[in-house]
């Protein structure tokens, strides 16, 4: 029998997680968003039969569901996630996780008391490179990850203005909580060792200058709020003694779209690279995968080669839920793990209000 999962929210992500969902063998027999007209348009599209405007009226319709996916603005991820655990469905949510790590880790209970899997969409380790590299890490080929930095840096790419991505009380806040990707791929890779300490500042250059507006035709909304920051800097040290710092822009003076992570391990280290010739295009994106060893007492660089992935994993990571849930793929991430990277997140941003470094 095939697992059924219904897709909350018919934003741009949804065609990624029905494809993902259907090449893994699920059917998709439903589709919700507060928006009918959204809904019915999405729906359409992906040829999804059932529709519904209230997320509660479709679990209490659909008994034979097994899952849901969850595709809506951040401050929804906790509540409708925790709707459907309490429902008995499995949950596969959009990043970030959460608002907060206060949020994060009633997720968490919730998800453990019903005895359903929750994940998240970390798709960026769903990447052909990202599976490369823990092989080698994995192997013993890295050694320890001493350090490693983390970047998700934009030249001009602010996801419009006055939409809930500039709205903190819907967003949770600019780059630093929407593109955390790239921290949570740093982490994967040192083995999310245990957070000691971070330090971060966050800044608000550019932040409602139409000129600096992504290419993705988010519209703008003329008199919502556009309350954060374009770009946050940082580091995190961990008990173990590791470390990683994080850069991270919708909007700063760089010379393209940069989206990667670099790692110092004791035996090699290595690199995970995207770079945007324009701001968010992924068909103008060179992507890098790379291994630094030192053998016969020379650096050698080696270059790992794997299949083009144009949309970064969304599709790959649908199929891991899928299969997850089916007990034949390990879940590629874990709420233990979102519980960590959403205290970092917190912790980053009170470093940045009050200037101190934060116990975590
Ligand atoms: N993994 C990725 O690469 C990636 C990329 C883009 C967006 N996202 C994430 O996807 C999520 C959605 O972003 P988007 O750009 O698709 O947003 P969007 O605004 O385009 O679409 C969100 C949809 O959710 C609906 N919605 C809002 N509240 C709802 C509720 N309570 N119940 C049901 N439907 C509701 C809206 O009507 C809208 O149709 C965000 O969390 C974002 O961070 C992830």
């Amino acid at each position: 029998m095939s697992i059924k999962i219904a897709i909350i929210g018919a934003g741009g992500m949804a065609g990624y997680h029905a494809t993902g969902f259907r090449q893994a063998g699920a059917e998709i027999i439903a589709l919700a968003d507060v928006n009918q007209a959204a809904a019915e348009k999405s729906a359409a599209k992906h040829g999804i039969g059932r529709v519904f405007n209230d997320v509660g009226a479709m679990l209490k319709a659909l008994p034979e569901l097994d899952a849901v996916s969850i595709i809506v603005p951040n401050k929804f991820h906790a509540p409708l996630s925790i709707q459907a655990l309490k429902a008995g469905k499995h949950v596969f949510c959009e990043k970030p996780p959460a608002l907060s790590a206060k949020e994060m880790a009633v997720m968490k209970a919730t998800a453990e008391n019903a005895n359903r899997t929750l994940m998240f969409n970390f798709n960026n380790r769903a990447r052909p490179e990202s599976y490369a590299m823990m092989e080698y890490i994995k192997e013993g080929v890295v050694g320890r990850i001493n350090t490693c930095q983390a970047k998700w840096i934009r030249r001009a790419g602010i996801p419009g203005f006055g939409g809930w991505f500039t709205t903190k009380a819907l967003s949770g806040g600019g780059p630093l909580i929407d593109l955390l990707h790239m921290i949570d791929l740093g982490l994967y890779f040192m083995g999310y060792p245990d957070p000691a300490y971070v330090m971060a500042q966050t800044s608000t250059d550019h932040i409602t200058d139409k000129t600096f507006k992504g290419p993705w035709g988010i519209p703008d909304v003329a008199k919502g709020a556009t309350d954060v920051e374009s770009a946050a800097h940082g580091f995190v040290t961990f008990k173990t003694g590791q470390s990683i710092s994080f850069a991270v822009s919708w909007a700063e003076m760089n010379k393209r779209e940069e989206v990667s992570v670099t790692f110092q391990g004791a035996k090699a280290g290595g690199m995970v690279q995207r770079l945007f010739a324009i701001d968010g295009l992924d068909d103008t994106a060179t992507d890098t995968c790379e291994l630094y060893t030192h053998e016969h007492g020379r650096p050698v660089n080696r270059s790992i080669i794997v299949p083009p992935d144009a949309p970064m994993g969304r599709v790959r990571s649908a199929v891991n839920f899928v299969r997850a849930l089916e007990g034949t793929e390990k879940p590629l991430n874990t709420p233990d793990q979102a519980l960590s990277l959403m205290k970092i997140i917190d912790g980053a941003y009170k470093s940045a209000a009050t200037g101190k470094p934060i116990a975590l």
